[in-house]
Parts: C-alpha cells; structure tokens; sequence
C-alpha cells in the first residue's frame, strides 16, 4: 500500500492551539497560483506511482471555494495514477461546507470526510479559538450525509480544560447519536507558541491533571465500545472496522509521498519534508526547483524502532512476521530486553507473532515508547 497527502495551506482564522503550516486569506490570496505549483509538484513525482490511499488536508481544504476545490481534483487527476485508490479522504471545516462545494468533492471522487468539530461545547470551541458552534458543526455533518458521503469521521479533542467529565462523556454521546463511522479523539498538545500554550504558561488555563485524563479517557472509551466503536488505535474508533486506511498506513510505516507546503513524504527509506513557506512553495515550483526543505535517512536500527512506536499505537499491536518483512529487523534484536522487561511490568502483551500495549499502558503509551526507541 502507497498513498499520498496534499496539504492546503489555507486558513479562514487562526485555531488558538494550532501550530500547523497555514496562512489566513488576509496573508495569501493568490489561490490560482498555489493550485498550480502544486499540480506542478504532483507532475514530478514517479510516474509508476499509483496510491491505495489519498488525503487532503490541512490547514483547511475547505476553505477553497467550490471552482478551486474542483480543479485541484482535476489536477489531481490529470497527474496521478488513481486506479488503485481505495480511500480518498478531505478534511472539511464545519462553517466552510457549502452544496456546491460538497458536490464537487463527491464528484471528484473523495469518498470520505472528516470533519473538525473539535468539541459540541460552546465554551470549550470558544476557548479553542474555533469560528463554529455546536449547532454549526451538527449541521455540517448532515450536509454530509445529505450530499451522500457515506464514511464520515469526526475530529474530537480531548482534555479541553475546563470541561468536565459529564461535559466530555456529552461530547462522545453527541458522537454516538450522529453514528459517524470513525471517531478521531485526539489529546491536546499545547504546541509551542501557540495562544493555548501561553495561557497555559501564565496559569490563565489550568490543564487536567494526569488522573483526571485517565478517568475520562477510560470513560469515554467504555462509551463508545458499548456503542459499538472499536477502539482500533490509541485516538480512533470506528464502527464496522470502518479504520482510517491512509492513516494506518503510516502507523504501519508504509510509502507516501506529500505535496504542498511542509508536507511530508516517505519513500524508498528516505523521509523528506517541503519547505513551510507558501510563498518560496510557490517561488519554487515556479522556476523548477525543488521544494524539499529536509531530507534525512535515518539508520535502519533506529527507523525499525521509529516504525515500532507507531505501530504500537494500534489496539492489536504489531504483526511481528510482517513488521520483520517492513523493516528488515527482528524485535529481539532490536529491543529485546526492553520488551522483556516490559512484558513483566505488564505494559505490553507478547503473544507468539504479535505485540501490543496492555489497558494499563494505554494512557502511558509515551513513557513505554521511550523505552523503545
Ligand atoms: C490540522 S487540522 C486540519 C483540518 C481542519 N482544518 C480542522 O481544523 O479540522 C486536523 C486536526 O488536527 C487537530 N489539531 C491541530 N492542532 C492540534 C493540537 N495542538 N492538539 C490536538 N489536535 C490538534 C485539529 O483540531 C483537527 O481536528
Ligand atoms: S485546527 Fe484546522 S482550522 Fe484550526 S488553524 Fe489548524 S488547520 Fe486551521
């Protein structure tokens, strides 16, 4: 499996805890020629390159508007091989969906949403920095659905301060009632920089402590299980098996090349990241050069671990036969004291082809992956 992200660096407003490359339109309002570098970079990459998966993402891609969301798909089109596309994902903000805007993606051929709608609690997407409301995110979601798409994820955050427990179990049960198929449930990171991490700094927010998450993590787990979620990956549900394809792709360290301002790629054992700056994106691709910014080969020893602590993040673990045939490595030669070690703390499960965090370790899976690597 292969598959490819496209990153649209675009922005209605700023998110008060997000540190992802994007500008707003007040900062960059040349649309045409960012739809045109990057076709341009989609038309360098391996001509026998034919992704399983595609995902656009972001910043916000729907902060296109109806005709430039379309030609990016035509591009998308004309440059890539898509006959063995299986999944083709769109993130989508909740205030930007329109009728026109959501037929031209169904008609591009995107076959799954995701949606960011972060919490259903006004005071938690206030304190977010998002432009919706409760309201407006129940109602993108049935845009959605009333536009056909039929694999719908939603984007929750978790440990917002100030919520408290019944007000996230509420946020999980809203999940529920709305049945998506897959649920993403995601900490928040107070990235450094950001508006969030300076109230955070200055005591203006006071975050949950460590027991509190765990509670309400375990809690909103218990929930969603009896509601028929699998918990197939540390921060994702699905129903149905219904699992992100593109996403496990990259916990299972699969190839992929990125297009777009500071997208990344990994292919033929080498990562590389493009340059964050729109506009040398675009200055670049313009006179033909490169837009890779970073380019490192990891040793393979420390690439197998990397792909471990992914791979770890998923419920059922890691196939060890299969992770061998990916990274080239055996587990016990890699870590096998550590995993041992961990095994007797009752951190991790080793069956005979497969490994994975015990319950008790998945609220500290950090701690253990520091072991591993
Ligand atoms: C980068 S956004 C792109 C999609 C879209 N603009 C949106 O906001 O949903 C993808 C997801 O990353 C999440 N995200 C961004 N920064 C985060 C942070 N610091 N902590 C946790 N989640 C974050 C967003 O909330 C969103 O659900
Ligand atoms: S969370 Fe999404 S909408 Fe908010 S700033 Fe980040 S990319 Fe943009």
């Amino acid at each position: 499996m292969t598959g490819l992200y496209i990153h649209i660096p675009i922005c209605i407003s700023r998110c008060r805890y997000c540190d992802f490359y994007k500008m707003t339109p007040n900062e960059w309002d040349n649309v045409s020629l960012y739809l045109k570098s990057l076709e341009m970079e989609l038309a360098r990459l391996p001509k026998d390159f034919a992704p399983d998966t595609v995902f656009i993402g972001g910043g916000t891609p729907t902060a296109l508007d109806a005709s430039d969301y379309a030609s990016m798909l035509e591009s998308i089109h004309r440059q890539i091989n898509l006959s063995n596309v299986v999944e083709f994902s769109s993130e989508a903000n909740p205030g930007s969906l329109t009728p026109d805007k959501l037929a031209a993606m169904k008609a591009g051929g995107i076959n799954r949403v995701s949606i960011g709608v972060q919490s259903f609690s006004d005071k938690a997407l206030r304190l977010l920095g998002r432009t919706h409301k409760s309201k407006g995110a129940i109602e993108g979601y049935y845009m959605l659905r009333n536009a056909g798409f039929e694999n719908v994820n939603i984007d929750l955050i978790q440990s917002v301060p100030g919520m408290t427990p019944q007000d996230i179990l509420a946020d999980a049960q809203q999940v529920i009632d709305l049945k998506p198929e897959h649920l993403s449930y995601y900490n928040l990171i107070y990235e450094p920089g950001t508006p969030m991490t300076r109230d955070r700094d200055s005591g203006r927010i006071v975050p949950p402590g460590d027991d509190e998450e765990a509670d309400n993590y375990f809690a909103v787990k218990d929930l969603l299980e009896n509601a028929g979620y699998g918990h197939y990956e540390i921060s994702n549900f699905s129903r149905n098996e219904q699992h992100c394809q593109h996403n496990v792709l990259y916990w299972q360290g699969g190839e992929y090349f990125g297009c777009g301002p500071s997208a990344h790629s990994h292919w033929k054992g080498k990562r590389f990241g493009n340059i964050r700056d729109l506009k040398v994106y675009c200055d670049r691709l313009q006179s033909n050069e490169s837009a890779i910014d970073l380019m490192e080969e990891l040793p393979s020893q420390e690439k197998a671990r990397e792909t471990l602590v992914m791979w770890m993040r998923m419920t059922d673990g890691v196939n060890l036969k299969k992770f061998e045939k990916v990274t080239g490595h055996h587990i016990d030669s890699l870590c096998g004291k550590s995993v041992q070690s961990m095994v007797e703390e009752g951190l991790l499960l080793r069956e005979e082809n497969r490994l994975s965090l015990t319950k008790d370790a998945l609220f500290i899976c950090n701690a253990v992956f520091s072991e591993l690597v």
